[in-house]
């Protein structure tokens, strides 16, 4: 990374990381500032960070090594793929020392510069994130902000942007309205750069509903392409009440899958609609329309061996969690691009799509609830994603299949029936009934879910 401070450097590389990782590659981040509180201590002031205080400058460039080693070290001994390298790197000597180490042991250099030259940004920016930073913990914010701003002016002093035309970078500036790239080589570069090219940070949720009940969750069977049930179809008339209430009088557009009972429960929202190919529910080949019981019967080897890995295990003639993911990568670019989305889905799709906002591992991912009539709406926040679910008062099969304990009892298969308010959710707020609601007999409980941070302590 390269650029002055509150520019998004640390932000950008949470992104990066948390996509390739969901793809599949081992990506790590080393973020300098994390080395440099813990070698020197959090409370270091603006003069810390001046050019002309040789003590700071060497105190800080014994941080940038060490960070270094760490990342040499996790390519060579952990097999490491990508290595988010989260400094300022904003002088020639200090990317000249990265480059010369890397060239040493054969890494790839890659430069992602952010410049943003709003400094109404870069204040709310200080604002948002710097001021909750460990390096300015107690000291009253309006100093903090003053102090940050002073850090900022040293790095701007040594700031020496970057023109070589014989290294690879890319250069975001001012959020992305304007891109340069340069010397862009290969399949993993090329898709970090169009990944990079999509992102933006204007405020938005991402709304999540599986389909309505179908007749095929009723009857405990997979797949297929079955109508709604009759509960399905009252959650599909309950949906636009529930959308408007949480979305207010701002744009949404809805996308499903191309199977009916995701078209079906998106039937009463007045919305523009995109119905995509790649949001089809997993495809479980020989399996499909078989009950968990039935494939246990026919198929027990299988069965066994997606218990024992659910993510990579392919049904025969069909997918894998890991083929799924492949899938939606078009997806998630097209989903960063966007303000607010509803995706009227699938089970295992929504699992996927979740588990990159919610930065989940593979490991985990195939058994994250998305229970039926509930819509999630995730809303990014500066390093976090806040979650809130709304669960609509009308009935619904249980389709989710627990990972069996090791030697443990056998999860059951047979579809459970929900209560209409889950035991384990806090402090519901019940919105009180409107005559919209009684057409279809629904209340919606509201719960404030969760907010997940994806990152410790990563500022500089
Ligand atoms: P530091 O050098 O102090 O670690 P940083 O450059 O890593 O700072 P972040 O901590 O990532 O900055 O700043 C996060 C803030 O930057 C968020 O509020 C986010 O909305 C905003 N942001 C994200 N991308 C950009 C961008 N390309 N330009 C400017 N701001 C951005
Ligand atoms: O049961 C509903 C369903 O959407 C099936 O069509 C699909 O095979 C299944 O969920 C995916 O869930 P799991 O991967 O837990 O079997």
């Amino acid at each position: 990374m390269r650029g002055l401070p509150a520019t998004g450097k640390t932000l950008i590389s949470q992104k990066v990381c948390r996509y390739l990782k969901w793809l599949g590659i081992s990506t790590k981040i080393f973020n300098v500032g994390n080395y440099r509180r813990k070698l020197h201590g959090a409370h270091q002031l603006h003069n810390f960070f001046d050019p002309a205080n040789p003590a700071g400058e060497r105190s800080r460039r014994e941080a940038a090594v060490e960070a270094l080693n760490d990342m040499i070290y996790w390519f060579k001994k952990e097999q490491g793929v990508v290595a988010l390298y989260d400094a300022t790197n904003s002088t020639r000597s200090r990317r000249d020392m990265l480059l010369a180490a890397c060239k040493k042991h054969d890494i790839q250099v890659m430069f992602i510069e952010s410049v943003c030259e709003d400094e109404a940004l870069v204040l709310h920016n200080i604002m948002s994130v710097k001021l909750s930073s460990p390096d300015y913990k107690d000291m009253d914010p309006e100093q903090a902000v003053e102090d940050f701003k002073a850090r900022i002016v040293h790095y701007r002093e040594a700031y020496e942007t970057i023109t070589e035309e014989n290294l690879t970078y890319i250069k975001l500036i001012n959020v992305g309205s304007q891109v340069i790239i340069n010397h862009i080589q290969g399949y993993l570069q090329s898709r970090i750069v169009y990944y990079l090219m999509n992102l933006h940070i204007a405020p938005r949720s991402i709304f999540f509903s599986r389909h309505g009940e179908s007749l095929y969750n009723v009857m405990g069977k997979l797949g297929g392409d079955s109508e709604l049930s009759a509960r399905g179809k009252q959650y599909a008339k309950s949906l636009p009440l529930l959308i408007a209430t949480h979305l207010g009088s701002k744009q949404l557009t809805v996308w499903t899958s191309t199977m009916k009972r995701t078209i079906a429960t998106a039937e009463h929202l007045t919305y523009p609609k995109l119905a995509w190919k790649a949001l089809d529910e997993l495809d479980a080949g020989v399996c499909d329309g078989m009950t968990y019981e039935e494939i246990e019967e026919q198929y027990p080897e299988d069965f066994a061996n997606r218990d024992e890995d659910k993510f990579n295990y392919r049904y025969r003639g069909g997918e894998s969690y890991r083929d799924v993911v492949l899938r939606l990568e078009p997806v998630i670019m097209e989903l960063e691009r966007q303000r607010n989305i509803l995706i009227i889905g699938h089970q295992a799709i929504l699992r996927c799509i979740y588990a990159y906002f919610m930065n989940h591992s593979h490991e985990k991912l195939p058994y994250i609830k998305i229970p039926l009539h509930t819509v999630i709406q995730l809303t990014p926040r500066a390093y976090t994603c806040e979650e809130k679910r709304y669960k609509v008062d009308i009935e619904a099969v249980d389709t989710h299949r627990p990972k069996p304990k090791a030697g443990g009892a056998k999860p059951t298969a047979e579809p459970i029936v929900e209560t209409p308010v889950e035991a384990a959710v806090a402090d519901p707020v019940e919105r009180p009934v409107t005559d919209g609601d009684k057409d279809f007999g629904a209340t919606i409980t509201t719960t404030t879910m969760s907010t997940t941070t994806f990152k410790d302590s990563a500022f500089q």
